[in-house]
């Protein structure tokens, strides 16, 4: 019985991971870790929380002595990291919060596994989810490779650099066990709203503006969460010790065409004429320091582990749609309590 911990498991892809990881591996006890910030949901977990071979974990990843005694305590096999701080326009405003989640809570939780499993790694694996952020920003053309230089732009990418360094370290003076991917942007159910799909569906619903920043150029390469999620399965179990796999669906779209195709399917599934919210589009300030472009080549993935996307992106947006549509209890929760005035101090000046 492997004893696996994964932390943010109550956020948007941790769900995905957890609900894959207590379904797939009945052999496994799978530990989700969470602080639950307003990111953080268990009601994304509602159909694995009895599962048997599932348990849940309340804690901050930046208490280092809780997370030692956690470690000591449950003796964990293996770690899939993915609580962090998320999202570059909070990275603006309060930089502190994913210097401390992003990199002091990485650092404890090397040192926790470091310790626990003290030097004898056999078996062993630390895996730290990271993004294709840390690369910087592309022009028109090429690809970001597992070997592109670092070349972080915002207080979020930074973070998350800077912990896909200290996991590097960790192996290259200590010799622990780790593996890092870096994907490309998710979208699908179980997103918070405060991310481009989830945000813009919810106010295309309320008739409310879209806020287009600049002039809705930056392109993004989007891949359907389950995808990510089980391309982390196959990294964990496959991927060899030390290395990098950059996750991706070469689906890549600029900002504007996104939209306007999100809004043709909203439209048509609440039955407007599909187009017409176009009329909510309001181009508004540019993010600072906004990344133009993204796009991820996860060539490696595929050739050496033979990870594939199993869906068309107009596919995924049909069932990312209906999912908001049909959940618009679990939209209207989040939506509740401080999101209003998350949304009005984000997008007042802008
Ligand atoms: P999210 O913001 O939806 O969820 C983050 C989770 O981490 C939440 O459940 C939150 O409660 C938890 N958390 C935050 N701080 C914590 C702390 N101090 N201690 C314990 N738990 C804490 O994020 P997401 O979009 O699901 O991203 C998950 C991971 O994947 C992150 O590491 C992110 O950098 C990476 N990633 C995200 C994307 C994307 O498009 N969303 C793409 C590539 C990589
Ligand atoms: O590339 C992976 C990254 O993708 C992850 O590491 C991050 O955690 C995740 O948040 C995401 O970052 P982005 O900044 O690309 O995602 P976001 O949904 O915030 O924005 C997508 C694009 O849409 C970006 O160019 C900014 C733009 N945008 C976003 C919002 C919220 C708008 O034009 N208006 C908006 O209101």
């Amino acid at each position: 019985m492997k004893k696996i911990l994964i932390t943010g498991g109550a956020g948007f892809i941790g769900s995905h991971v957890v609900r894959l990881f207590v379904n797939k591996y009945p052999d496994y006890q799978i530990y989700n870790l969470d602080k639950l910030t307003y990111a953080g949901n268990l009601e994304n977990l509602k159909d694995v929380e009895s599962a048997s071979n599932y348990n849940f974990v309340l804690g901050d990843i930046v208490n280092g002595d809780f997370i030692m005694e956690l470690f000591q305590k449950e003796m964990f096999d293996g770690v899939i990291h993915l609580a962090a701080e998320s999202h570059v326009d909070r990275s603006i405003t309060n930089p502190m919060e994913f210097i401390m989640t992003n990199i002091v809570g990485t650092v404890n939780l090397l040192n926790a596994a470091k310790h626990i499993w003290k030097d004898n790694f056999d078996g062993k694996r630390f895996y730290h989810v990271s993004t294709d952020e840390v690369y910087g920003s592309l022009g028109e053309t090429g690809f970001f490779y597992e070997d592109t230089a670092y070349d972080p732009h915002s207080p979020y990418s930074a973070s998350k650099a800077s912990s896909d360094h200290l996991v590097r370290a960790y192996h290259d003076t200590f010799g622990l066990p780790i593996i890092i991917s870096n994907c490309s942007n998710n979208y699908g159910p179980n997103q918070f709203p405060e991310k481009l799909v989830p945000l813009f569906i919810n106010n295309i619903r309320h008739n409310k503006a879209l806020p287009v920043y600049g002039k809705g150029e930056n392109v993004r390469d989007w891949l359907y969460v389950i995808d990510h999620a089980s391309a982390i399965d196959v990294i964990y179990h496959n991927g060899k010790t030390g290395e990098t796999f950059n996750i991706g669906g070469h689906n890549e779209w600029k900002n504007i065409d996104l939209i306007k195709v999100l809004i043709k399917v909203v439209d048509k599934k609440l039955g407007r004429e599909p187009g017409s919210s176009e009329k909510l589009i309001t181009y508004v300030t540019d993010r600072a320091g906004h990344d133009l472009r993204y796009a991820i080549d996860s060539g490696k993935l595929q050739k050496e582990l033979g990870w594939e996307p199993s869906l068309q992106f107009e596919e995924g947006i049909e069932k990312t749609v209906d999912w908001y549509l049909e959940n618009q209890e679990w939209l209207d929760n989040v939506t509740s309590g401080n999101y209003q005035k998350y949304y009005d101090d984000m997008y007042k000046d802008r």
